[in-house]
């Protein structure tokens, strides 16, 4: 770990004691889907909180999430959720959803989530629209279809957020065409040319590195 990246873990958990950005169940959440073997690439407590004042902000009732894994994100999303909210997220695999289900389930939030396993891009044209906020934070390649969905499945004013768009700068380097990076700079294209939505991208460091999140509002 670099001296930057050790410094952004420091800040992030400063803002963490600073502003309540963990408890029991959230830490139980991560701790249990690491023994299960889940990579630990779940958004960091501050972005996970940021979610969840998002959703709250504009009075979120339903909720569109790509990318499950264990549950963490979906959990600050949930508490968003008025009692007779719904959130739809979306895991390919069925190992992530289970343990996401105990996880979820613990939180308390058994009756508003509903995990559908699969490939989201199966998924997806079996929903019913609109959600208020949709989270993309799946396969980097498909983000673009994600996005193009998500925007199908909202109404004016709902938001996108999609994660990892930054990616320590990988967009504007041309030594990288990886397919993870072409599907991020095909995100940003698919975000410029939709007139349905007011958007916009930005930078961030902490405990998850030097990444970003592209936020849209749909007019
Ligand atoms: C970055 S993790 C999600 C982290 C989660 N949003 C959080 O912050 O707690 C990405 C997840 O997307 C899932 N995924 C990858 N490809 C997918 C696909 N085609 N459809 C649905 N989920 C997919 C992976 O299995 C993984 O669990």
């Amino acid at each position: 770990m670099s001296d930057s990246e050790k410094l952004w873990s420091e800040v992030d958990l400063y803002i963490g004691d600073h502003l309540g950005v963990d408890d029991e169940v959230l830490s139980a959440t991560l701790r249990d889907s690491v023994a299960a073997g889940l990579p630990e690439i779940a958004v960091s407590p501050p972005q996970g909180k940021l979610l969840m004042l998002l959703a709250t902000s504009i009075g979120a009732k339903r909720i569109l999430e790509i990318g499950t894994l264990g549950g963490y994100s979906t959990i600050w999303l949930a508490r968003s959720l008025p009692s007779d909210g719904q959130l739809v997220t979306c895991e390919y695999s069925a190992e992530h959803a289970r343990v996401a289900g105990e996880n979820i389930d613990r939180a308390g939030f058994a009756d508003l989530v509903d995990i559908k396993v699969g490939p989201a891009l199966d998924t997806l044209p079996s929903l019913d629209g609109p959600f208020d906020l949709s989270f993309i934070d799946a396969d980097k390649e498909h983000n673009p279809d994600y996005f193009r969905w998500a925007v199908q499945l909202s109404r004016p004013g709902s938001l996108i957020v999609v994660d990892n768009t930054v990616r320590e700068g990988a967009i504007v380097d041309t030594t990288r065409d990886d397919p993870t990076t072409a599907g991020t700079r095909a995100l940003y294209e698919a975000v410029r040319d939709e007139p349905r939505v007011s958007a916009t991208a930005i930078q961030t460091v902490g405990s998850k590195g030097y990444d970003g999140f592209v936020l849209a509002r749909v007019r």
